[in-house]
């Protein structure tokens, strides 16, 4: 069982991921547990505050150290190990499929979500192992990039996927895009899918659809292919000429 503890001030956020889908069928099978905890229920004076004013001035709300402590205490003291503590931060480390499965081998990964202008600084240094980007963008708090961080996580746990859901030969798993996918009709308004899908022909098939994922992530993400691990026959059909660009 791999535990997702989610320290949030929106603790409702989660509850229609968590019921639907994936995760609610791997909740249910014991898979994964996604427990949220509410900051708000650490603070200790009669208002529940959880932010505060920036020191030195300025715009927004800060959110306070003690809840964020406190909170942390609580749910590391129950964190199986291999544990980390990750902060969801527009400035974290950018999340890629190798930082995705890395993430997939810990037993526990505590999830604090930042709201308002952010989280006083001296709680992180304290408690946070790995701060995390979903991307170059700004939301309004960490919950949406906590759900996607979870969500690209728990596919690469055992079982989570059914085997027609299988995680390994998608895009990214080989450094490429995905090859582009087809289902009935084989004739759709006029337009029919390529031929040799319909040939039952496995090895056919499978040499069509690497070309066809070296051609998208050429034409799309040329920066990947620079990465990417190709077998001879990969860089012999890019070097073909035109090859690429039918
Ligand atoms: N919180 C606000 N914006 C974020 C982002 N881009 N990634 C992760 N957490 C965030």
């Amino acid at each position: 069982m791999t535990t997702y503890n989610v320290l949030t001030l929106f603790p409702d956020m989660f509850t229609s991921v968590c019921g639907s889908s994936i995760w609610a069928r791997a909740i249910s099978a014991g898979l994964i547990s996604v427990n949220t905890t509410d900051i708000r229920d650490y603070a200790t004076d009669k208002h529940r505050r959880a932010d505060d004013y920036p020191l030195g001035g300025g715009a927004g709300m800060v959110m306070k150290p003690e809840p964020v402590d406190a909170c942390f205490r609580d749910i590391m003291s129950r964190s199986e190990a291999p544990s980390i503590n990750v902060y969801m931060s527009p400035g974290g480390k950018p999340l890629t499929h190798g930082l995705v499965t890395r993430l997939a081998s810990y037993r526990t990964v505590n999830i604090l979500c930042g709201h308002y202008e952010g989280v006083d600084a001296r709680v992180l240094k304290r408690h946070i192992d790995l701060e995390i980007s979903i991307g170059d963008y700004v939301l309004t708090g960490g919950e949406l990039a906590a759900m996607v961080l979870i969500d690209a996580v728990i596919r690469h746990i055992d079982g989570v996927l059914g085997n027609d859901e299988s995680a390994s030969g998608e895009s990214f798993v080989n450094g490429l895009l995905e090859y582009p996918q087809y289902t009935r009709p084989a004739v759709w308004d006029g337009e029919a899918v390529p031929e040799v899908l319909l040939s039952g022909h496995h090895a056919n098939i499978a040499a069509y659809r690497r070309q066809e994922s070296l051609r998208e992530t050429a034409r799309r993400r040329p920066d990947l292919l620079q990465k990417a691990r190709l077998t001879k026959k990969d860089i012999e059909f890019i070097t073909r000429r035109d090859s690429l660009n039918p």
